[in-house]
């Protein structure tokens, strides 16, 4: 027990010493001096990278108007003109295929991805895994639910005015009120949603929309939804006019109206995108207005991507600016439509 104690106060008085003599902790080792963080986005090469060193990919949703048709051309001669490399993908309307052909750009460790997202949920996961990789997102055309800390911008038509614009027509042809059907877009993408509630949300409370249904977007599709249509409701008597979500949907449905004995200017219709074909439907006789929707996006997203990479801000939200045609002037300016 003597001995312990002796070992204790020894203890004590060395501790006692070595305080009083200064002893302390190592210091930290200096910490590196880490380089300024770049701005999310910015390359290698920025800020001085120009049009050769960028890599885009455009994994387009389809070809399923004339609509994406001069999109994709847009983009293309863009990518030409410029001189940078366009990694691009045909996804045929289907998720998934935008998902993969995103997800082997990331591997290919592109410079941006300009993603114009056929639907507008589901896309959480493959953001996340586009930000860890670094690789700046530009959302294009449509929108998507995902929070927008997940991609630098988005560039497109404001798809809840359009729907506003084409209600507007009806609200003015019909007064007294109407009974009329939806010929929608693609199901749950940003372009139908946002028509269907702008359409909504402005449209006269005694205009009744007796049914609505999709056509994908596509001519082929709509020529049996507007049968089906003809079958349950006589034109004219149960319905007074039709809103369409695009011009090719809405080709389609003349084909049905046509051989459903229908002539143009019984039906009061409004489409949208502002197509050749489009221009000539309302020379015919068969639209009443066509709400523009601006497809030749290729060269602001262009310009935009270049700015991220060299580190420049950007604004979040790029919205077209657009109009409504009319038939008026439609023989006038079909000439120089360029799509
Ligand atoms: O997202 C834009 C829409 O998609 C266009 O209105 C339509 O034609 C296209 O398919």
């Amino acid at each position: 027990m003597r001995h312990i104690k002796t070992i204790l106060f020894l203890s004590l008085v060395a501790v006692l010493i070595l305080t009083a003599c200064g002893a302390k902790t190592p210091a930290p080792a200096p910490a590196t001096q880490k380089p300024a963080a770049k701005p999310f986005g910015e390359a290698a090469c920025g800020p001085n990278c120009a049009y050769k060193d960028m890599t885009m990919c455009f994994p387009q949703l389809g070809a399923e108007s004339d609509w994406r048709t001069a999109d994709t051309a847009s983009f293309k001669s863009e990518a030409e003109k410029d001189g940078f490399k366009l990694v691009f993908s045909d996804a045929q309307q289907k998720q998934e295929n935008q998902i993969s052909a995103v997800r082997a750009c990331i591997q290919q460790g592109v410079s941006v991805i300009a993603l114009p997202p056929v639907v507008e949920d589901g896309w959480d996961a493959v953001l996340t895994e586009a930000q860890n990789a670094g690789i700046p997102v530009i959302i294009v055309d449509r929108s998507v639910s995902a929070d927008a800390s997940m991609y630098v911008s988005h560039i497109g038509s404001d798809m809840v005015l359009e729907g506003q614009r084409a209600a507007a027509e009806f609200n003015k042809k019909f007064p007294s009120g109407a009974k009329i059907l939806e010929l929608s877009g693609t199901t749950g993408s940003g372009a139908a949603e946002g028509r269907a509630k702008g359409f909504r949300k402005d449209l006269a409370s005694n205009i009744q929309i007796i049914d609505s249904q999709t056509g994908n977007f596509t001519r082929a599709e709509a020529v049996p939804v507007m049968q089906a249509f003809l079958q349950k409701y006589k034109a004219g008597t149960d319905f007074q006019g039709i809103f369409i979500h695009n011009d090719d949907m809405g080709l389609g449905a003349i084909e049905a109206l046509k051989a459903a004995g229908v002539k143009p200017g019984d039906l009061f219709i409004v489409s949208v995108d502002g197509t050749r074909g489009g221009f000539q439907a309302m020379i015919d006789g068969w639209f009443q207005a066509d709400v523009e929707c601006n497809p030749l996006l290729g060269p602001q997203v262009a310009e935009m991507a270049l700015k991220i990479m060299n580190g420049q801000s950007i604004d979040k939200n790029v919205l077209t600016n657009e109009t409504v045609y009319y038939p008026d002037n439609a023989a006038q300016l079909i000439g120089s439509r360029q799509y």
